[in-house]
């Protein structure tokens, strides 16, 4: 068959999770943790099945549950949101960034993306029949170059994907930054697309610049967010997108016949956990920041070199004064050979600058951490 994704085979992380499983290495690869979601979160989940809640839900999401998104994003973000007109759940973060692209990208359309990007924006482009536009981050921090990102825009440009806190390099957007890249969209009809679903985990008293936070960025972004990351439950794909009026109506006619809905009694459980435990996604930051800080405490002594991450649940790590393997090489060894799995950066990039840096997801107990730092220190 005449394949739309020639070029694309199986996600890294499937790739490196298969590859520590068979090896039986510790997984310091997929971001998912190995501690399991809240007590209360699970018993909810149990109630709602065992109460009937398992035919389809409404199209949008059920109420319940939009309507604690909507005072979400009011009480962190200080954006009021319409329930009804503006707030959509959807099967996982992957499938509102899908949904968004497609409901804006037409043929010929160009999108400016950042690499090193999440795999799934490049694709989801192409299916729309548009052209990503990739810009590399500047090293050593990740940050974007405002300069050459105006020196991109063209007639043709419909769509700017961010994501703050940014997977792989943990860096985070500045309000500065944001600011930026409002002026720069100002008078266009360029609308963006902001992956956020790190947004509980900014660290050392940093703060999370949703484009949510910002009134003319609102006006013409979709924001996209995950319950899999801020409530430890990356398996149930549960996530959402909150946009205008105008621009959720297109995202819905595209998400009613990708998944057309998610799990009810999920959606269920999740609604009465928001309410009940607002604290959790507060008290996020500083569960996370203790993660890092034990996972780069655990590194001292070994030959990695790093800056603690600024963001997410990932740490980048310099190996160069361990190996001149290139980045794939290494991680097929250390999996293989050494037993932790980690994810290397050039499947994140169009164009793979051969740097020696790795990803590792530190959001493991620490006992995990603690027995994976062993082997890392030896190496
Ligand atoms: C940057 C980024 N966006 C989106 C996703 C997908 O999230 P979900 O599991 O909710 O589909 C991930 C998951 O790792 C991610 O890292």
């Amino acid at each position: 068959m005449r394949s739309k994704l020639p070029d694309i085979g199986t996600t890294i992380f499937t790739v490196m999770s298969r590859m520590a499983q068979e090896h039986g290495a510790i997984n310091l690869s997929q971001g998912f943790p190995d501690f399991d979601c809240p007590a209360p979160l699970r018993e909810r989940v149990a109630h709602y099945l065992n109460d009937r809640r398992n035919q389809y839900p409404p199209m949008t999401g059920i109420p319940a549950l939009r309507e604690q998104i909507a005072a979400k994003v009011l009480d962190h973000y200080g954006c009021p949101a319409d329930m009804d007109q503006e707030v959509t759940v959807t099967s996982g973060a992957t499938e509102a960034l899908f949904d968004a692209i497609q409901a804006s990208v037409a043929p010929g359309d160009e999108v400016i993306v950042f690499d090193p990007a999440y795999d799934s924006y490049d694709p989801a482009i192409r299916l729309a029949g548009g052209k990503a536009i990739h810009i590399q981050l500047r090293l050593p921090d990740f940050h974007v170059d405002w300069q050459q990102v105006q020196d991109a825009l063209t007639p043709r440009t419909r769509l700017i994907i961010i994501n703050t806190p940014h997977n792989p390099s943990g860096a985070v957007l500045s309000a500065q930054d944001i600011d930026t890249l409002a002026a720069l969209t100002r008078d266009t009809d360029i609308l963006v697309l902001s992956d956020e679903v790190y947004e509980h985990m900014v660290y050392d008293g940093g703060v999370h610049q949703s484009v949510l936070r910002h009134p003319e960025l609102r006006a013409r972004s979709f924001a996209v967010f995950s319950f899999g990351k801020t409530y430890h439950a990356t398996g149930w794909k549960l996530a959402y997108c909150v946009a205008p009026a105008a621009l959720t109506t297109e995202f819905r006619k595209v998400h009613q016949f990708v998944t057309f809905t998610s799990p009810s009694f999920i959606q269920f459980a999740l609604a009465d956990f928001m309410a009940q435990c607002p604290e959790h996604a507060k008290e996020l930051p500083a569960f996370y920041q203790e993660k890092r800080d034990t996972f780069c405490r655990l590194l001292e002594g070994s030959r990695f070199r790093y800056t603690p991450s600024s963001g997410t649940y990932f740490q980048l790590v310099d190996y160069s004064a361990i190996s001149q393997q290139d980045d794939t090489a290494f991680v097929n060894w250390m999996t293989q050979h050494k037993g932790v799995a980690a994810i290397p950066l050039t499947p994140f990039y169009a164009t793979a600058p051969g740097s020696t840096l790795i990803r590792f997801c530190f959001c493991k107990d620490d006992s995990t951490l603690e027995a994976a730092a062993a082997i890392l220190r030896a190496l």
